[in-house]
């Protein structure tokens, strides 16, 4: 027991969260200073009408001398006031500082958001994204500042009334104190009976997020499948799961408040026995006593809602726990201490033993030997699940290989600035991601700083001038949120225009046209054709006609190289797997 209130009062999560947050306040510390300043007046105050009361009961309803019956009502009216303006002026400044905290830690977050490693994208929903970069945050700030402002005030409320309760009789004092103390007790339980419910009631809010993303962006899905009952129950057993944990939270903490209540009850009960008792003996004044006993309800009710604050705080303390947990947490692909830029890529790009695996022990990528001279085109081929698309991730580092090593002019990938080894790669996805703004804007993403010369070239290389020419806003077309606006052949062209822009060595496609129609593939095909010209590529297609004319074929099935070869040596080689793809694809 000793040691719960030890735990209790040392608060080493509120020493740790502070220590954690106060970067953020340094910057608002003269104001966040101002508002706590402020709020012990407004604290103090509370006493003023309690002890009033003392000199008014004895002097003008005992003595009946009615000189002092006008100052107390307008000292009361004059401090109210005043007490009333402070309180404002604090709540503005704590808001002020509480809205600015808030977004320098979103700030941060995003920032850090965007800087995260794919695997921590694997491993995230989106709705634990929301919740976590949003919702904590701001329910940890909220927390963090009325903290601040309760506390304070509380604490020199307190200070001041027990005070007046000194003053009036030391002996009811103690009573009272000592039932306090007694009720605040068990509020050193709650952190431990409410730690592993939050924990589930969190990510049952981010799942109930993940239904409305899911409902959102997979609408013609749902529509396509008749999904809307299987989807409704799904949402139903979460928000049962969510309801169940609430009754839980509510069944562990609502207890506290009522008991308190009880004992705060029993405290006045014996201050009123009590004190009668001292009245009758002479050892308090009526106005002593009516002054201890409002000082003592004015005392307990903050008491009686610590329950609830203190819940309150703890809840957003946990917040706040899990926002520098992921600020805190380095993303694994950084740059090396050694790291240096990548300036241009002389003679070849090679893969030397490389393993790689997603889940450990479960080998994706085993034993990759590859050499790309710089121009050359390289293609890649193979079942479905082979473990394309991962090898070509692996050169701009969307993952770190497990071992061996991926070499650029001789030089381990691991050992290149991130950003100037990205900047030398453009890839082109199957589903490329737009962003919702127009057709120029989702372009100049390749090159912020790029020419209108340059963006004319990049759209007539990539064959858009047809389709720009018409469209009654040309360029500056909105194209909805992720491009729904545009058809897939017309997205593919955008994202091939954006990595004509960025004018990268190497080009990476990833099945850039498997998802289109012959006569929108054809234009595609153009398109990447241009692109192609004079760079180093990587591609991959499920079309051998793509990848008939690459330097070279590389067959990739169950994360192993196959067969490496140009077409002409592939579809002469005995038992070639490349060439019975191939003629199974002529036939059909
Ligand atoms: N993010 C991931 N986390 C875990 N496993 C993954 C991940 N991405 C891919 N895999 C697994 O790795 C293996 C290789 O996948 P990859 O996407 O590289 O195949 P692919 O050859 O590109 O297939 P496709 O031709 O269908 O695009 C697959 O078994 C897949 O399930
Ligand atoms: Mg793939």
């Amino acid at each position: 027991m000793p040691n719960k209130i030890k735990h209790w009062l040392s608060g080493s999560h509120v020493v740790r969260n502070y220590r954690n947050i106060y970067p953020y306040i340094e910057p608002y510390k003269i104001r966040a200073l101002m508002a706590i300043l402020i709020t012990i007046p407004v604290g103090m105050m509370d006493a003023i009408i309690a002890w009033a009361l003392k000199p008014y009961m004895d002097v003008v309803m005992i003595e009946k001398n009615l000189s002092a019956s006008s100052y107390i009502p307008i000292l009361i009216i004059f401090f109210s006031l005043l007490q009333s303006g402070f309180n404002y002026l604090a709540t503005y400044l704590n808001a002020w500082v509480g809205a600015k905290i808030s977004c320098s830690l979103k700030y941060n977050l995003f920032k850090k958001l965007m800087r995260y490693d794919s695997i921590f994208f694997d491993r995230n929903t989106s709705g634990n994204i929301q919740m976590r970069f949003n919702s904590d945050v701001d329910s940890a700030c909220t927390g963090l500042l009325n903290n601040m402002k309760l506390f304070t005030t509380r604490v020199f409320s307190s200070v001041s009334l027990i005070s007046v309760l000194l003053i009036n009789s030391w002996k009811l004092a103690a009573v009272a104190i000592i039932v306090l103390v007694g009720a605040i007790y068990p509020l050193t339980t709650i952190r431990k009976r409410i730690g592993s419910i939050l924990a589930k009631t969190v990510y049952s809010g981010a799942a109930i997020m993940t239904h409305y993303i899911e409902a959102f962006n997979g609408n013609r899905i749902i529509a396509s499948y008749n999904l809307y009952d299987r989807l409704q129950k799904k949402f139903s057993d979460t928000l049962a799961s969510v309801f169940t944990l609430s009754m839980k939270m509510i069944q562990r903490t609502g207890i506290l408040s009522p008991m308190m209540h009880f004992i705060i009850s029993i405290g006045i009960a014996a201050v009123i026995w009590l004190g009668s008792y001292l009245v009758a003996c002479d050892d308090l004044t009526p106005g002593g006593f009516v002054s201890f006993i409002t000082a003592l309800l004015l005392l307990y009710q903050p008491v009686k809602s610590i329950g609830n604050d203190y819940n309150a705080m703890q809840v957003s303390l946990m917040a706040m726990e899990r926002v520098f947990d992921l600020l805190n947490e380095s993303p694994s692909i950084v740059n090396s201490p050694s790291a240096k830029k990548l300036k241009f890529i002389k003679s070849s790009i090679c893969y030397q033993n490389v393993y790689f695996e997603y889940v450990e022990d479960k080998p994706a990528l085993e034993n990759i030997n590859l050499e790309i001279k710089v121009g050359e085109t390289i293609a890649f081929v193979g079942n479905s699940g082979g473990g394309k698309t991962t090898l070509v991730n692996l050169l701009p580092r969307f993952y770190d290989i497990k071992s061996g090593k991926i070499l650029i002019d001789g030089h381990d990938i691991r050992d290149i600035e991130l950003d100037s080894l990205r900047d030398k790669i453009a890839i082109v996805f199957q589903d490329n991601f737009l962003f919702s703004g127009t057709i120029r804007e989702n372009i100049m993403v390749g090159r912020e700083n790029a020419t209108e010369d340059d963006l004319k070239q990049a759209i007539e290389s990539s064959c858009m001038n047809e389709f720009i020419e018409s469209l009654e806003l040309g360029i500056e077309t909105e194209i909805g949120e992720r491009g729904v606006l545009l058809s897939g052949g017309q997205k593919q062209r955008v994202a091939i225009a954006r990595a004509f822009l960025k004018n990268a060595t190497i080009v990476i496609l990833d099945e850039a046209t498997s998802a289109l129609d012959n006569k929108s593939e054809a234009i595609v095909q153009k398109a990447i054709e241009n692109l192609m010209k004079d760079r180093t590529v990587f591609v991959i297609a499920h079309r051998l006609s793509t990848v008939r004319n690459a330097d070279k074929i590389v067959v990739v099935n169950h994360g192993k190289i196959k067969e490496i070869g140009s077409h002409d040596e592939l579809i002469n080689r005995e038992g070639s797997e490349y060439a019975s793809l191939y003629y199974t694809q002529l036939s059909s």
